[in-house]
């Protein structure tokens, strides 16, 4: 996979999440859509920071403003994301926080999309964006696992909801198991 193209298919991604979001009036599918463009950003700002950005500044200096910029947005970026992960959906301020979060996001996408990853192809090999495409694909995959593996609580508390006997004692795999059985 070619670096760009995948950076730019991962910002399509999230771009649909949130027209979806718009498009919702339920607190319950906004937290849904909202939870997944939390993680898909945050997958995808750790991609940029970790392989992206860092092979654009050394490809040419004259990067390196825009890629400070870049790095500031995202930070900005996951204070408001930090802010909504601990807010009821119901909250009166959270469609509109969410919002500015998602103008923030398309700035910043659309800075990358017109400017900085046109400038990094044309310094870079084809081959080099397909390395950097791989490693951070290999990246991704791992970032995902990861995820996966943060949810033994969240099982828990569906087992617990659902009443299953014997939760406290199992594993991630068994509530699993068992809260697909009772679902
Ligand atoms: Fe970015
Ligand atoms: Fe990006």
């Amino acid at each position: 996979v070619d670096a760009i193209e995948l950076l730019t298919g991962q910002h399509g991604q999230v771009t649909e999440l949130v027209e979806r979001f718009q498009g919702s009036d339920s607190d319950e599918e906004r937290l849904q859509l909202a939870t997944q463009v939390i993680a898909q950003l945050r997958a995808h700002a750790t991609l940029e920071e970790e392989i992206f950005y860092p092979a654009a500044r050394e490809a040419g200096d004259e990067l390196e403003d825009d890629i400070l910029e870049d790095l500031e947005e995202h930070h900005v970026v996951e204070v408001v994301l930090d802010e909504l992960e601990g807010m009821d959906p119901g909250d009166e301020r959270y469609a509109a926080k969410f919002l500015v979060a998602s103008e923030l996001v398309d700035h910043h996408v659309e800075e990358e999309e017109q400017e900085l990853f046109p400038r990094v192809s044309r310094l870079l090999s084809d081959d080099r964006l397909r390395e950097l495409g791989s490693a951070m694909q290999e990246r991704h995959e791992q970032l995902q696992a990861d995820a996966e593996d943060k949810t033994k609580e969240e099982l828990y508390e569906v087992a617990q909801d659902l009443d299953i006997p014997g939760r406290s004692s199992m594993s991630k795999r068994q509530l699993a198991d068992a809260v697909r059985r009772a679902g």
